[in-house]
Order: structure tokens, then sequence, then C-alpha cells
């Protein structure tokens, strides 16, 4: 097995691989100082299409899976299979479904799912004409690391935002997508499948923003729980219907079926969830959250989803107990990211804790520093969110480093609702 990325995503992807049933030799390309510890890293980028080609011949891999999108995006699962290597993710004609917001939207359009009203526009001047309301939503059509969302409040923010995506360029994109505000509750509802069907995950939330309160600037992801106790099997089986189940039928008739994860981010709105994004893979950090509860074999169901209509007949099973992930990234992030800060306390997390790395380094055996703009993701498990919340923040006390920054907010509406009591 080959899992390819190097942050908390393909870390808890590492660990639950290797919890399978069939105890596969598990890779990692190119990992990190905490993927290295536990599997065989390989010196090959995820985006270097050669590269991983050649790495998973080299390596007689079996199956490669795929965490982040941009590989995706490019192509990797087209010539992974061109060269007779199974892999886990769409081509890139399906990826362009996070690849493209306006080829998302078309797409949506086109298999009547819900979400907010839209225009694409590719000059600030059209863009701002464009907007009747504040706020505004103002999205870089391409890949922009979760960063390319901006809200606008007003006149100003949007004439800011337009400015910076389509004068300066900020993210490698021509178009921008304006959209209608949405209002309501956000939900992950990510979704095997197998190019004909749909099987949802259990249900997570991630938390965006910098800063506690939904403050600050977006980032790649804060914190995240699972399962999101509002969202019982037969919603989210009805959202899955409604959302990702037209989206697939509608990639099947063009003829470039999904295989892979596709992860909706919805708004739960008054008139229905509607859809704000899909990405092409597994969320970070919700994956941290949702595979630690996972008891079916997740090398089992993925060699399943390859096959066109595989997952027919799988159900999936998951422990009852809530997990919570807090994300602890480094001084500056999202703006900037520090690196070379001394990691310390690791040892002190009990087993139960799962910790995944994402920005770390080894400089020397015994010495972790920072790497990168989120550091490490420490997941919780407990009877209900509140235990699963403790475990989450005692850990992630015990972990120091300069600049550390966390949110002390993650899972508190869950456990609010759990018990509305105790406010
Ligand atoms: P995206 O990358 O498209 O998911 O957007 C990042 C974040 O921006 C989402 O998780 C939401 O919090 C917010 N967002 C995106 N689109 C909308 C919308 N149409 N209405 C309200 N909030 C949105
Ligand atoms: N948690 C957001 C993402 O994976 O894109």
């Amino acid at each position: 097995m080959l899992v390819l990325g190097s942050g908390g995503r393909e870390h808890a992807l590492v660990q639950a691989l290797a919890r399978s049933r069939s105890a596969p030799e598990v890779l990692c390309a190119p990992g990190n100082a905490g993927i290295a510890a536990e599997a065989k890293v390989l010196d090959v980028e995820a985006e270097d299409l050669d590269g991983v080609v050649t790495a998973a011949r080299d390596e007689r891999v079996d199956l490669v899976v795929v965490g982040p999108e941009a590989p995706l995006v490019k192509g990797v699962a087209d010539v992974l299979a061109s060269a007779g290597i199974r892999c886990f993710g769409p081509g890139g004609a399906a990826a362009a479904l996070e690849g493209s917001k306006a080829f998302s939207k078309e797409v949506m359009e086109a298999a009547a799912v819900a979400s907010a009203a839209h225009v694409v526009v590719t000059d600030a001047a059209a863009g701002l004409e464009a907007i009747d309301r504040y706020p505004a939503v103002i999205k870089a059509d391409g890949l922009a690391a979760g960063k390319g969302v901006v809200i606008a409040l007003d006149r100003r923010e949007a004439e800011v935002a337009l400015k910076q995506l389509l004068v300066q360029r900020r993210f490698d994109t021509e178009k921008v997508v304006i959209e209608e505000h949405l209002q309501g509750e956000e939900l992950s509802l990510l979704a095997l499948c197998d190019g004909h069907r749909a099987l949802p995950l259990a249900s997570a939330r991630d938390y965006k923003r910098i800063f506690d309160g939904d403050r600050g600037p977006n980032t790649g992801g804060m914190g995240s729980y699972s399962p999101v106790a509002a969202i019982g099997a037969r919603r989210a089986a009805q959202i899955c219907a409604e959302v990702h189940q037209p989206v697939l039928d509608e990639l099947r008739r063009r003829g470039t079926p999904f295989h892979g994860v596709l992860y909706a981010g919805l708004m739960l709105t008054a008139d229905g969830a509607k859809v704000l994004e899909f990405n092409v893979r597994f969320g970070d950090p919700e994956t941290q959250a949702i595979l630690p509860r996972l008891r079916s074999d997740l090398l089992e169901v993925l060699a399943r989803a390859i096959e066109p209509g595989g997952l027919r007949g799988t159900e999936l099973e998951w422990a009852p107990q809530s997990a919570v992930t807090v994300v602890l990234a480094s001084r500056g992030y999202p703006d900037s990211t520090s690196t070379g800060d001394v990691i310390s306390g690791l040892e002190r997390v009990p087993p139960d804790v799962h910790v995944t790395h994402a920005g770390t380094a080894r400089l020397a055996p015994g010495e972790l520093v920072t790497a990168g703009g989120r550091v490490l993701g420490v997941t919780g498990l407990g009877t209900d969110p509140a235990g699963a919340r403790e475990a989450a923040y005692a850990a992630a006390d015990m972990i120091e480093f300069s600049g550390k920054q966390l949110r002390y907010d993650i899972a508190l509406d869950a456990v609010d609702r759990a018990s509305p009591s105790s406010k």
C-alpha cells in the first residue's frame, strides 16, 4: 500500500490501513516525521506523477491511496491506471469537481443538486457589479488550499478580494465564483464512491477559521468532530441520495465515473442541505476524527470502491464513541508559518489518544520541530462529545512548542447540544 501526501489526514490513513486484517506493508510518499516513525517513507512528492509511478512500480505497490487533491486534479489516478497500478481516488476529469468551482457548479446544475446561487466572472469590475447584496461570498475558481474563499461584508472588502484574485492573481486562477451567502450549520458528509453508488461515512464537522467563535481568516481546518449527533444515519443517507448520488450519476453519464471519496461541504439551511463545496478526497482534519471510529476494514472497502459497483452490499461499522480532533498550529498561521520550534511533551500523551503529525520534522533522533502551518492533530475518544473533548484537550495541553495556536471551542457546540442544561 502506498499513501500519497504528508499531512495529518495521511497519517490517519496510514494508521487506519495498518489496522487492516490483511496486515499490509504501508508506505507513504513523502510522509512526515510522525509517519516515518510508523511506516516506510519514500522521497517522492505526491504531485510528481512520474516519480509516483516509478516508486509504485519499484516498490511493487498493490494499491495507491491518494490523500491530497492536487495530484488527483493533475491526473495521478489516470497515470497509475495506465501503468496498471490500482489507485483509490478519482481520475483527473472527475477530480475537476474540486479543481474548478465553476465546473462543480455546472455539474450541480445539471444534476439538480441544491447549492448557493452564483455567477462566474473574470474581471473585478464585473464581479462588483454582480453583487447586489452583502455579505457576498467570493471564491477563487481553482485550488487554494482552503484559503481561496472570502466572505465580503461590504463593497470595500469585495473590492479587495476581487483585486487579490483577479488582478494580483493570488492563486493561479482566472475565474472567480460569486455566491449567495448561505446561513445555517455546516456539515461535512463524505461518501465512498464506486462509480455507481455513494456510501456515506460517519458525519463530521470541521472548524475552518483560525480563532475561537469562528473568527479570523479561513485555514486548512483547526479541528473536527465525528459523528454529528443531529445527523443520524437516516438523514445522512437522505443527504447522500440528494447530493452525492446525483453527482455520481451525472459524472458516470459523462463517461468520467467517480471512484474515491466525494466530500460534500454542506450548509444545513432552512430550505434543506445546500452544497458549499465538493472535495474529491478525504477531509483534513475530518479524517482524523472519522477513521479512529471505523470498525470495518478500511483497506477492504477502499479496494472495493475501485471496482465499478464494487461497494454493492457493503455496510460500514462504527464504534459508538465520539471523536474530537484539535489541531495545533504554528505561530503566524494561516498568513505565514514558523518552522524549527522544538516540540515537547508528546511522550506524555496517553496511548488511547491518536496523535497525527502534519508539519513536523525530525532534526536528530528525539528532536522534533515544527515544519509547517498545521503541526499536529490530537484526537480524543469518549463515550460522548464532552469526554472526547476532555481527552483531546488534556493531550493538546501536554504538547508544547513556541507559538502554538489552537482553538479551545472545538466540539463545544456538540457538547452543548448533548446536554443543553449544562449551559
Ligand atoms: P469552501 O472552501 O467553498 O468550503 O468555503 C470555505 C468556507 O467558507 C466554508 O466552510 C464556509 O464556512 C464558508 N462558505 C463558503 N461558501 C459559502 C456560502 N455560499 N455561504 C456562506 N458561507 C460560505
Ligand atoms: N476540512 C476541509 C477540507 O478537507 O478541505
